[in-house]
């Protein structure tokens, strides 16, 4: 075990913000468990209903449109065309309601409701509202719900906010990356920076809603002076929370291959994107925001991060519309991300399931160690107290743990805290964490005899 942990030490330096690793960690799935026969997924879906749901839950609603293919988005499925508003609507409400009387829906209050894509606001106004009333008309949502609408600023007008707000959304997240103008429009971003500035003015001064922003470092044009104009706009501007995500440019994606051609500038490298998150988080300290998780700050109490906290800890997520996933009760899945084929289950009846699996016995410590990452605060000690098959594994990763603490990614013994440098490199260390955990547990497995050997 002690040799295997050390392809993920981190490199011996004085500058570990920029230099501990040479790459990110790639994002890696939670294990996914066997799969349920394409034949059995409607009667194990029945049954997966039928069962009562305990603890704290959300719901997600995918929208899977968008106006245009942003450059640097691996998000990006459908093009959006206003025809397409009524009918994907009327197709969320109808699934809500092919489900909304089962006991797993009813059985535990929902904490958070989350419109994710995509672009949910590309949606009419009165379908946004009536998609958002539906559920609070079927669904036992808390009294202290947060409801969300993630969106972006183009097709994001006065009637869609105020429809959003009379339904009931009470969280607006909105995608800006960069006040920018140059850097915006060379990633495909149809608004301008002083309209971005406009748009949150008007949102803010309703004082109705949660207002949250996303901003991207490292992208292409976006010198350490707008980065620091970025950060001070959002807080001259009195938003509540604000995600600070590092550029990920995925091989193969139309950014990369842009960059490829040299029809764009490259993005930061990974040392100048370090140096960037640091300034980012010492900034947002210095004005009072408070640090939720490793990329999310809040100004006050208003702004929760809910739904974020809940599905990075594992929580039962209700998943509705096409290419959306959720898990419950002990399963996991997805939905259609083909729109034609969403539709026909829907039509017939059917949850359109792409794909159930009975959840993976190792899900459960591999949440934890998501959460305690996402929090900046690792408790390994509470781990082996609640999970049974994680017992040793804080010694077994000794040698793991005092590399990270020397080289300033970690602090800490009885709970480990995440440093500033452990904080950009969070997504690191988490892939290298959830693969320690699966080599200890691979360890602990008593080997399997040969025939022979049972035989003798
Ligand atoms: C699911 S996307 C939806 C955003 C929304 N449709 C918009 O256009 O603003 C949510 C967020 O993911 C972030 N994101 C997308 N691609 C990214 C990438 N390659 N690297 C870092 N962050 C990314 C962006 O900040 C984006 O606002
Ligand atoms: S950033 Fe938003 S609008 Fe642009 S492609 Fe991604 S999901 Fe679509």
């Amino acid at each position: 075990m002690k040799a295997a942990l050390e392809q993920f030490f981190a490199q011996e330096t004085d500058d570990p913000l920029r230099y501990a690793f040479q790459r990110r960690g790639a994002h890696m799935p939670g294990s996914a468990g066997e799969a349920v026969l394409e034949e059995e997924h409607q009667l194990v879906w029945q049954e997966i209903q039928q069962s009562k749901r305990s603890g704290m839950a959300v719901m997600y609603l995918h929208v899977p449109f968008c106006a245009n293919h942003c450059l640097f988005c691996g998000f990006y499925r459908n093009k959006w065309h206003e025809e397409h508003s009524a009918p994907y609507a009327d197709a969320l409400i109808k699934e809500l309601e092919l489900e909304a009387s089962s006991k797993a829906s009813q059985s535990s209050p929902i904490n958070a409701v989350y419109f994710g894509g995509g672009t949910p606001t590309a949606l009419h106004a009165k379908d946004l509202a009536r998609v958002i009333r539906r559920i609070r008309e079927l669904y036992p949502l808390s009294a202290d719900c947060e409801i969300t609408v993630e969106g972006r600023i183009f097709h994001f007008d006065d009637d869609k906010i105020d429809a959003c707000l009379d339904a009931g959304a009470n969280r607006f997240s909105t995608g800006v990356q960069s006040f920018n103008t140059k850097v915006r429009k060379r990633q495909g971003r149809k608004a301008s920076g002083s309209e971005a500035i406009r748009f949150f003015e008007g949102l803010r001064d309703r004082n109705r809603a949660a207002i949250v922003c996303d901003l991207i470092l490292g992208l292409p044009y976006q010198t350490e002076e707008v980065w620091r104009d970025d950060l001070r706009t959002v807080v001259d501007l009195g938003l509540d929370g604000v995600d600070l995500y590092t550029l990920a440019v995925f091989p193969g994606s139309t950014l990369s291959k842009a960059i490829d051609k040299g029809a764009c500038d490259p993005a930061a490298p990974l040392p100048q994107q370090g140096a960037m998150y640091g300034e980012g988080l010492e900034y947002m300290h210095r004005q009072g925001w408070k640090q939720i998780s490793s990329s999310h700050w809040g100004r006050q109490t208003r702004e929760r991060n809910l739904y974020n906290t809940l599905i990075k800890s594992g929580a039962d997520c209700l998943a509705f519309g096409s290419g959306a996933g959720g898990n419950i009760n002990g399963y996991s899945y997805g939905i259609h991300g083909g729109i034609v084929d969403y539709m026909r289950c829907l039509e017939e009846g059917e949850k359109p399931l792409s794909r159930l699996h009975r959840t993976d016995p190792l899900s459960s410590p591999l949440n934890f160690l998501a959460a305690g990452i996402e929090e900046m605060r690792l408790d390994l000690g509470r781990l082996e107290r609640i999970e049974p098959g994680a017992g040793g594994f804080r010694n077994s990763i000794n040698p793991l743990l005092s590399n990270w603490q020397r080289t300033g990614l970690i602090a800490g013994e009885e709970i480990i805290s995440l440093t500033t440098a452990g904080r950009f490199w969070h997504q690191t260390l988490l892939t290298y964490l959830k693969a320690a955990f699966k080599l200890h547990s691979a360890s602990l497995q008593p080997e399997t005899k040969t025939y022979q050997e049972e035989a003798a």
